[in-house]
């Protein structure tokens, strides 16, 4: 059965049916309460999964949550009476959602890079996109969850889950404004990204200087992406964008029908437009100082342009073999029709003047 039908089926028939206390009359009070509270919680498991495929955190709010909602702040007597097992479920909540919140403030936007892939700059912008958003919604619901009154009760009780939601709290606001920060820089870029995607590789070029201009705007402006970690794993994004354009461009179909005189010539433009991109990326760290205002401390590239080029670099030198392959194929072209045009007397002449025996002289000419 699909995950989604299971859920349906869960929703519409068991756990309505687990709910209900008019099924449990005869059961006794335990069992019923027990049932309860299992029912709850797979409940919660199921709703947390279908937000998790949406790229949502849901934090579900533990069982009984709703007899807290009015806990009056001066009253003494409610904390007195307030149920044992409430607080506990209370403290099991939070840390459910300490454990939750903690997956998703270690998210890296570096994940498909190191696990292999070849992500284009279109999944940063994305990933801080989705972080933003993912982080508002725990933040909602994590004012909620004061505002109801939860996280004052278990101030109250001096509980010591208390400060580890304080502190959840915080670290939740910090990363929604480092994201968002992050997110709001990285949009300037999405427009050259759409022009380069759009774009024939030949007239890309001319575009490869104001994309990395913005992006050391980015460096300059935006304190939370001024970090090696961040900023390489940007350009190696854009560094596999080019490869993608390029290998679009040079598609070993097209290579294969066409000339070889044409497919040398596509060779050189994407040659010459990564050599390019490599000057101007040298030629912007140079310069990085311009982009700092005058009593801002720059902050330079100081990490390994190696690292950046990698990929970009392996393509060139694969790039590099065809160029020496087609470059054979094309003497031996050459080669094959000066053997056609030749002059069959010539030939014969050379022949003559060699004594009569045959000269491979001129297959070298
Ligand atoms: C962003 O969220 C959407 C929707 O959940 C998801 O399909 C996509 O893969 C996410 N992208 C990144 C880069 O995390």
């Amino acid at each position: 059965m699909p995950t989604s039908l299971f859920c349906a089926h869960l929703f519409q028939v068991v756990i309505p049916v687990l709910a209900n206390e008019k099924n449990h009359l005869n059961w006794p009070h335990v069992v019923c309460q027990d049932v309860r509270r299992h029912a709850h919680s797979l409940q919660c498991d199921l709703l947390v999964i279908l937000e998790q495929a949406k790229g949502k955190t849901l934090l579900p709010l533990p069982v009984d949550s709703e007899k807290v909602e009015f806990v009056d702040s001066e009253s003494e007597t409610i904390l007195e009476s307030t149920d044992k097992s409430v607080i506990y479920a209370i403290e099991s909540a939070v840390i459910q959602w300490s454990r939750q919140v903690q997956v998703v403030l270690k998210r890296e936007s570096s994940q498909p890079l190191q696990q292999g892939e070849n992500p284009t700059p279109e999944v940063e912008l994305e990933f801080w996109k989705n972080r933003s958003e993912d982080l508002e919604y725990i933040y909602n619901q994590l004012r909620t969850i004061k505002v109801k009154g939860i996280a004052g009760l278990l101030d109250k009780l001096q509980s010591s889950y208390f400060p580890a939601f304080q502190a959840m709290f915080r670290d939740v606001v910090a990363a929604l404004t480092e994201a968002q920060d992050i997110h709001a820089h990285l949009v300037p870029l999405q427009r050259h990204l759409e022009t380069l995607e759009s774009l024939e590789f030949p007239e890309v070029k001319p575009r490869l200087q104001p994309l990395l201009h913005v992006v050391c705007l980015i460096w300059a402006t935006c304190e939370s992406y001024r970090c090696p970690g961040r900023l390489t794993v940007l350009l190696q994004e854009i560094c596999n964008l080019l490869v993608q354009q390029a290998s679009r461009y040079l598609s070993p179909e097209d290579l294969l029908r066409s000339e070889v005189e044409e497919s040398q010539r596509k060779l050189q433009v994407v040659v010459d437009t990564l050599k390019f991109f490599k000057q101007v990326f040298q030629d912007r760290r140079e310069n990085l100082q311009s982009y700092f205002k005058e009593n801002q401390e720059v902050r330079e590239w100081d990490f390994q342009s190696s690292l950046v080029f990698m990929r970009l670099d392996g393509f060139l030198g694969r790039l590099h073999m065809v160029q020496v392959s087609v470059l054979t194929h094309i003497r031996a072209l050459a080669l094959r029709r000066s053997e056609k045009s030749r002059d069959p007397d010539r030939i014969r002449k050379g022949l003559r003047q060699h004594g009569g025996q045959p000269s491979t002289d001129w297959k070298n000419t």
